[in-house]
């Protein structure tokens, strides 16, 4: 088994193997970079991408804030890099799709396959008049129509909407509405721990105040004649031609939207653009992951996520790699499932969550030793800061002390990480996240944009590549949230230290949650149970967690003060019945009164130091002081 650290004091570093052959191990690549980021991005963009036609060398990077362009009249078609030009190596392994149910078959499409897959539905699309600039909506399980789904979006430039399938119908609903989408892609199903989930009926659910037209159903659980709108997936693709032109699109043509919480109760369509998102995909993949194209990627995110996005479907295929998905849960049938894929289709990337690693801690190392997994090469982690326990697990466990930790930072709006260490250069150091990408520049800054070594995180000019490119329909929030702290520096909401020339990871500042990885506002969470009936008003602050970083607890004032027995359950219930079961709270306080300052605001602090046994300050402040000590019995009790 090769080796690919070597540990040197306190801190790994990559061993030679590891040098020999990474894409990058010159630590000069930074500083060369920050020379002029944006010759660098430009040289890269020419390098990565085939693009139809260049764009003006002064034109590689516009910035008007909040407003930004990279490679201003350059034109490309995103699918013809993902697929088309590995077609020279046409029976090579694009996409491995692996079944929940051990004993059904995986699924495996050449690049040729996955490419007349993609054209055919590209085709379908046209045929129900989808045209390019108009919005899509996806949401389905980890089956392979997933990619094939999104490729063919980008096929004919039509915008996708990815939503995650654990969702809600009201969820669901939300963001057709706000995209306008006319066409859904759906399954009739999926199967989740051995049980079948009925995903039609959810999404049925969602049609009504909508201007969808058209429901494509991928055909999961078995075959079934549709009417009406409704069509089945194989049928309408078996119709069409297996050549699709592509679309060429302008760089900064919107590619894809993917909604996420953020402060206020409605989540925001952060909007990626196409050709700086191509450019800043491939060579994260590339250089983060060290991915070559003999090489198998494993990112195990779903795709309703931005890392399903980019490192489970956009960035593996851009870089002529195989992708592996997986339909199941980690545990199906067993603890082990996971470290037997890994090992049958000797997956040279492994790409996971904290949270993931932490569940495996708990069961025990029993799972883990039957699996001795020689064919990876580089771990990567995502989602929350990773704490030192789960690192050092995830290391010695799972990469036999042979593989170097990637811990990426990043966020849906970033596009691609940002933060992280490459594999070819190192340290790996538990809980700190790294550098700066090459060409991408960021600072820590006190409130008022002072540098700091402690503070917030931000971003300074030029913005990369990938950056969001606005918020749909939204100036005002795409202004407020990511432009207003800092003005001339993009504010990620995230906290953070420097240690040495390295960057760590504190978490969110602002009201966002991540709960198993998944992003969650408490204003979300609050919106929605107060739509309930019963109930008056709500907060809602994130606690610790063991396994899942964090977990929501809700404080309820119900209208009526008389509080029936089950109405925990209730209130869970109904918010599995409009977000989904991510978003439901651990617990349910019912108090009389939630803590309010004079202007009406709700001091979630004061409820999280009450949760975490700490006193509270500045009860000076609040309306309603009384109602602390009230709330601290009916915690305690
Ligand atoms: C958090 C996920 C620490 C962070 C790609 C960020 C991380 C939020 C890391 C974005 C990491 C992501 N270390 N924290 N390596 N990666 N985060 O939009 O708080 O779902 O702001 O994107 O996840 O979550 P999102």
């Amino acid at each position: 088994m090769v080796l690919y650290v070597t540990k040197k004091g306190s801190k790994y570093y990559p061993s030679k193997a590891m040098k020999e052959q990474a894409w990058v191990n010159n630590p000069n690549i930074y500083k060369e970079a920050d020379k002029n980021p944006v010759k660098f991005w430009s040289n890269l963009a020419k390098e990565g991408i085939n693009w139809d036609k260049l764009w003006g060398e002064k034109n590689t990077y516009v910035e008007k804030l909040p407003y930004f362009w990279w490679f201003k009249g350059g034109k490309l078609n995103f699918s013809v890099n993902a697929l088309d030009r590995h077609l020279g190596n046409p029976n090579k392994i694009a996409l491995k799709w692996i079944p929940e149910n051990p004993k059904e078959k995986p699924t495996e499409l050449t690049y040729s396959e996955l490419h007349k897959k993609v054209c055919q539905f590209a085709n379908v699309l046209k045929s129900f008049g989808v045209k390019k600039g108009d919005a899509v909506s996806i949401y389905l399980p980890l089956i392979p129509e997933a990619a094939i789904a999104m490729l063919a979006c980008t096929r004919i430039g039509a915008i996708h909407s990815v939503v995650f399938s654990a969702f809600a119908p009201d969820a669901l609903k939300t963001r057709i509405q706000d995209c306008e989408a006319k066409v859904l892609i759906t399954a009739d199903g999926y199967f989740r721990r051995g049980e079948l989930v009925d995903l039609l009926t959810k999404a049925k659910k969602a049609l009504k105040g909508t201007k969808i037209k058209k429901v494509i159903v991928a055909n999961r659980i078995k075959k079934k004649k549709y009417s009406g709108k409704f069509v089945s997936f194989d049928k309408v693709i078996e119709e069409q031609s297996p050549f699709c032109e592509p679309e060429m699109m302008n760089s900064e043509d919107p590619m894809f939207i993917l909604y996420t919480s953020g402060t206020t109760g409605k989540p925001k369509g952060v909007i990626h653009d196409t050709g700086g998102y191509a450019v800043q995909s491939y060579w994260t993949t590339k250089w983060v992951f060290d991915l070559h194209p003999e090489e198998t990627m494993w990112c195990t995110a779903d795709i309703g996520w931005i890392t399903g996005h980019t490192y489970a479907v956009y960035g593996p295929l851009l870089n002529g790699a195989t992708t592996l998905i997986y339909e199941g849960t980690p545990d199906y049938p067993n603890m082990g499932r996971w470290w037997k894929i890994i090992d049958d289709n000797k997956v040279n990337v492994f790409y996971t969550a904290p949270t993931a690693i932490r569940m495996f801690i708990k069961e025990g190392d029993k799972w883990v030793k039957k699996h001795k997994m020689p064919s990876l090469k580089v771990l990567g982690t995502v989602g929350e800061p990773i704490d030192e326990k789960a690192w050092k697990w995830y290391f010695s466990k799972i990469g036999k002390n042979r593989c170097p930790i990637i811990d990426t930072w990043w966020q849906t709006e970033t596009g691609g990480t940002i933060i992280n260490v490459l594999p070819g250069i190192g340290p790996f150091v538990p809980t700190i996240a790294g550098k700066s990408f090459p060409g991408t520049r960021h600072l820590i800054v006190d409130h008022k944009g002072n540098k700091k070594n402690q503070g917030f995180l931000a971003q300074k000019s030029p913005f990369t590549p990938g950056m969001l490119h606005g918020v749909w329909k939204n100036h005002k929030k795409y202004a407020d949230t990511y432009w207003k702290a800092f003005k001339k520096y993009y504010d990620t909401s995230d906290g953070a230290i420097m240690k040495g020339n390295l960057i760590k990871i504190t978490g969110r500042t602002d009201d966002v949650m991540k709960v198993s990885g998944h992003r969650l506002s408490t204003a979300e969470l609050e919106n929605a149970i107060n739509k309930y009936k019963k109930v008056n008003e709500s907060a809602v602050v994130p606690i610790p967690d063991k396994i899942r970083g964090q977990v929501p607890v809700a404080f309820v004032v119900l209208k009526k003060t008389k509080n029936d027995k089950g109405m925990e359950g209730k209130i869970k219930k109904h918010v599995d019945n409009t977000l989904g079961p991510t978003a439901r709270p651990h617990k349910v306080y019912f108090v009389n009164d939630l803590p309010k300052t004079r202007s009406g605001k709700i001091m979630r602090r004061i409820l999280k130091n009450l949760l975490a046994n700490e006193e509270p300050k500045g009860l000076m402040t609040l309306v309603n002081p009384g109602c602390v000590d009230e709330i601290k019995e009916i915690i305690k009790a």
